[in-house]
């Protein structure tokens, strides 16, 4: 089986992610922690929760790890994700945050990690505080994971917060610098732009909602408000990609082997100082900063491969 730990700020395409690696028979997921992110510390714990319930998962030990940067801020993704995270439905049968292991999550990934040594597979789908407060407090926590996959970033300057800024690494730009200094274990990362080069058929994303399942009709209600975002910002922007369930590109990433077809292997930094370009990934595809470590960032990938196993995530 594969070992997971999963790292969140549980929005809704977090939510796909962790949906889609909970459907998948060979993975096993050793403990879910939470991040500051898309919304409040609090609601990414109770949005975790939500999801394993709909899954009939609640075994899996959730963690509340960093409810701020490693500076202090906080941004949200309300516009898209609704304020609660999951398109703000109201859901009279949310779990208790009584559920929440009392552990903090940065001291159980280390925990975790240091019990399976080499084993284990870290997944960050939010801003990346608690694996740089992890590599802070443990240094050689990297070298004791198998592999890092992280959605965030961009290859191309193109940002979704900010001009440069992709949210994830907006968020934390200093987490997201720590990170990709230090963790020199392999590394996998899905960007914005990778995902916007890979969307998804809107028609795709109709079909998929309108299964008839308890899961589906959970996806459609937390969607809906996403959906509109994305109508929006077609009609006024001319934002055309269609549905880009980001965090399930990266997870895809991680349990298929297959999924991803493309990708640059070179060093990357991330941007601190810039006015324009704070939180940006740069990728140092000429070796000029003459590191060592080249991280492998996902260039193409099978687009049918997603949608079998958000298909199946569902069902
Ligand atoms: C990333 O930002 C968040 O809003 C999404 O959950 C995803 O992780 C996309 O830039």
């Amino acid at each position: 089986k594969r070992l997971l730990l999963v790292d969140v700020d549980c929005g809704v395409d977090d939510a796909q992610a962790l949906m889609l690696a909970l459907a998948a028979p060979h993975v096993d997921i050793l403990g879910i922690t939470c991040c500051h992110g898309n919304t409040s510390l609090d609601n990414v714990c109770r949005n975790v929760l939500r999801v394993l319930k709909v899954c009939n998962r609640l075994q899996i030990p959730v963690y509340g790890g960093a409810a701020r940067s490693l500076l202090g801020n906080c941004l949200h993704a309300s516009h898209y994700h609704g304020v609660d995270g999951l398109g703000d439905v109201p859901d009279p049968s949310s779990p208790d945050l009584d559920f929440l292991q009392k552990e903090h999550a940065v001291l159980a990934m280390i925990r975790i990690v240091n019990e399976n040594p080499g084993q284990v597979t870290l997944v960050a789908t939010g801003p990346l505080t608690n694996l740089a407060l992890a590599v802070n407090m443990d240094p050689a926590f990297p070298q004791k994971i198998k592999s890092l996959f992280i959605m965030g970033g961009n290859m191309e300057s193109r940002g979704n917060v900010t001009v440069c800024g992709e949210f994830n690494f907006a968020c934390d730009p200093e987490a997201a610098y720590i990170v990709l200094n230090r963790f020199d274990c392999p590394t996998h990362i899905a960007t914005w732009e990778f995902t916007c080069k890979n969307a998804l058929p809107l028609d795709f994303y109709n079909e998929w909602i309108s299964q008839k399942t308890e899961k589906a009709e959970f996806m459609r209600k937390i969607s809906a408000h996403a959906e509109d975002f994305t109508k929006l910002s077609t009609e006024e922007k001319g934002w055309t990609e269609g549905f880009l369930p980001c965090d399930a590109y990266v997870m895809a990433a991680v349990v298929d082997d297959t999924f991803v077809t493309d990708v640059i292997n070179c060093p990357v930094g991330v941007e601190l100082s810039g006015t324009l370009t704070r939180g940006m990934m740069v990728l140092d595809t000429s070796g000029m900063l003459e590191r060592k470590h080249k991280v492998f960032v996902m260039i193409k990938c099978d687009t049918e491969k997603l949608k079998c196993l958000l298909t199946k995530a569902l069902q």
